[in-house]
């Protein structure tokens, strides 16, 4: 289609006009579609509730499920390049779209992290430490490894989880058989890890583009509340030197798994300064929303530039800020405060409120986020905590 066009060294560009197909309709493929669009990309996405969040600013949804290879078959006619909002995504589809379509960011990124355990050797082998783990096929393979890391360790299921779910922190010996048995009932394999005692969990996501260039955004330190990311803070509140360190472990990930697109990169800080890799996540990540308004470029129109094979954006931070994620319990309060012109207003402070057109605001679900920029963190957090908002069912 003429929106694709070759760069001088012969990689393939799609210019502005051309369509984004994406496969998953949530808010990460809303935002992009958002930031896209803003561009003047087309946007097709394909997901299957009706009116998803992004449906709701694409010019097109496909309503059908993500094993539907006919659906699949038409997003790939109707888009010039091809993304997708979340990693699970069937290797049978990933193939039929990468035949009848651009599919960028490639299936072997994918594969790898599906897999806790392809994952950690693909990072191990970039150079880049993991924490301690052991793979794990029976109850007596598990309680050799518990003995040998010591509690508490962390078993997780190797596919399929998010969100802490899949996860079980075993604190004793006593604890082996019956973690082995329930999480060996998602019938994946499994794996031990030894439970890292960091002082911070950081974030960095970096952008790769097919002509090879690499950028890192601004290191988050990231609050997690019941596994589930409450807070990021930016800049985190440690050295210069150890954000400049993680951003530089996210770039050589980036480089050594041949990246398309972006990477979030968790990382485990320890007190005597090292850091962990823990998860990968090949797409935009909610650790990331911060840079919607902070950075001169947000890690939405980063990995619109990176698949489209523009050259990347600045990822400068603009200000200080604090990122709160709003979930189905924080949706009332949030709209009695953003309506109400005598609620906390901090002066310096601005709250940018996010929200991501889903119906039902059930506890827990992540149905929007608020990017507090203030002149120092300790402001944004300050604002956070007076608003009351997030003091609910907590
Ligand atoms: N090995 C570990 N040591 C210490 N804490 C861990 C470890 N693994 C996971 N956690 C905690 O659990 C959270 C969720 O684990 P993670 O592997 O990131 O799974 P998910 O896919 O659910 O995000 C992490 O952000 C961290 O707080
Ligand atoms: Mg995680």
């Amino acid at each position: 289609m003429s929106a694709a066009g070759n760069n001088r060294d012969g990689s393939r560009v799609i210019r502005p006009g051309g369509t984004i197909g994406v496969l998953g309709g949530g808010q990460l493929g809303r935002m992009l579609a958002l930031s896209g669009r803003a561009m003047g990309y087309r946007f097709v996405t394909l997901d299957p509730t009706p009116d998803a969040p992004c449906g709701q600013v694409a010019d097109r949804q496909i309503v059908a499920s993500y094993d539907d290879a006919k659906a699949a078959q038409s997003l790939a006619e109707q888009s010039d390049v091809i993304t997708y909002e979340f990693e699970n995504v069937d290797a049978d589809v990933t193939e039929l779209l990468m035949r009848q379509s651009y599919v960028p960011q490639g299936s072997k990124l994918l594969y790898t992290t599906q897999h806790r355990l392809r994952e950690k050797r693909a990072i191990e082998a970039a150079g880049v430490q993991v924490a301690p783990y052991a793979e794990i096929a029976s109850a007596e393979q598990l309680r050799e490894a518990v003995v040998q890391f010591g509690t508490p360790c962390v078993l997780k299921t190797a596919t399929g989880g998010y969100d802490g779910k899949g996860q079980w922190v075993i604190r004793s010996l006593d604890e082996v058989e019956e973690a082995y048995d329930t999480l060996s009932r998602a019938k994946t394999e499994l794996v031990l890890e030894q439970f890292i005692r960091f002082e911070k969990e950081l974030s960095v996501i970096a952008a790769r583009s097919p002509r090879g260039e690499v950028k890192a955004f601004p290191a988050a330190e990231n609050i997690h509340i019941n596994n589930i990311l409450h807070l990021s803070i930016v800049p985190a509140r440690t050295s210069e030197s150890i954000q400049q360190e993680a951003e530089r472990l996210a770039m050589r990930i980036a480089e050594a798994l041949d990246v398309i697109g972006l990477i979030a990169v968790e990382m485990f800080l320890t007190r005597d300064g090292q850091l962990f890799v823990n998860e990968l996540a090949p797409r935009p990540h909610n650790s990331g929303h911060y840079t919607m308004e902070a950075c001169q470029t947000s890690q939405f129109e980063q990995h619109v530039r990176a698949i489209c094979n523009l050259p990347l954006g600045s990822t400068k931070l603009l200000t200080p800020v604090v990122m709160v994620n709003v979930l189905g319990q924080h949706v009332e309060p949030l709209l009695d405060w953003i309506a109400d012109p005598e609620s906390e207003r901090q002066p310096g402070v601005t709250a940018k409120v996010h929200l991501y057109g889903k119906q039902e605001a059930k506890h827990n679900r992540k149905m929007g986020h608020v990017n507090v920029l203030a002149d120092a963190p300790e402001a944004a957090l300050q604002w956070i905590e007076a608003s009351n908002i997030w003091k609910t069912n907590q």
